[in-house]
């Protein structure tokens, strides 16, 4: 593995870890994290690993980012429907996770979370930790649910957009 900081003197010289795109070191490629964290020892378990609950809460978290946008709103997390952690995660390791919506009802939305950890992060050392679905449901001002919005009305043209809203924002 490359180690730009513990290189042999005159070695040849290799790109720096910050020079490297996120595909080439291990993340998926085009695609941006809705959300990147360091775990702190005060997320660890008894064991000192990462425990499992502060990775859901912050899975829900990215997933929720997402269906907000989608829903234009508020949401409510229904369900978790899967969760598998495959691998765990360290303190300190860098973990990013990438929600995509994979499925919307009436007023439902239905996000797959993936959790990629950067363990030693100036060996680009990346592995994809944790998969999980949740559905979220869009929901109005009373708590009650509400339809997801059409896509089209979401992707207006700006001059469309209402008197009181600024296009600009
Ligand atoms: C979210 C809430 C408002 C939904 O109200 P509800 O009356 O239970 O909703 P409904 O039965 O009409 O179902 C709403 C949607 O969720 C879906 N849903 C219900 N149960 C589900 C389950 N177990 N798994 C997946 N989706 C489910 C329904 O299919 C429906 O989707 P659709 O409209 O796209 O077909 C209500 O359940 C609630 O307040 N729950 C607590 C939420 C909460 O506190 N979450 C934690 C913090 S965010």
């Amino acid at each position: 593995m490359n180690d730009p900081v513990n290189q042999e003197p005159g070695a040849a010289a290799i790109a720096p870890y910050s020079a490297l795109k996120p595909f080439e070191r291990g993340l998926p490629p085009g695609r941006i994290p809705e959300l990147r964290m360091v775990p702190m020892p005060a997320d660890a378990n008894v064991y000192g690993d990462v425990f499992g609950g502060w990775i859901m809460s912050q899975v829900d978290i990215a997933g929720s980012l997402a269906a907000t946008r989608r829903a234009n709103g508020r949401v409510a997390t229904i369900a978790v429907n899967s969760f598998l952690f495959k691998h765990p995660a360290f303190v300190g390791d860098l973990l990013s996770f990438y929600s995509e919506i994979i499925k919307v009802g009436t007023t439902s939305i239905t996000v797959a979370v993936a959790v990629y950890a950067e363990r030693n992060r100036l060996q680009a050392d990346c592995v994809k930790i944790t998969e999980a679905t949740v559905t979220y449901v869009a929901t109005d001002e009373n708590r009650k649910p509400r339809p997801v919005p059409a896509l089209e009305t979401l992707l207006r043209a700006p001059e469309d957009a209402p008197a009181h809203e600024d296009p600009k924002l």
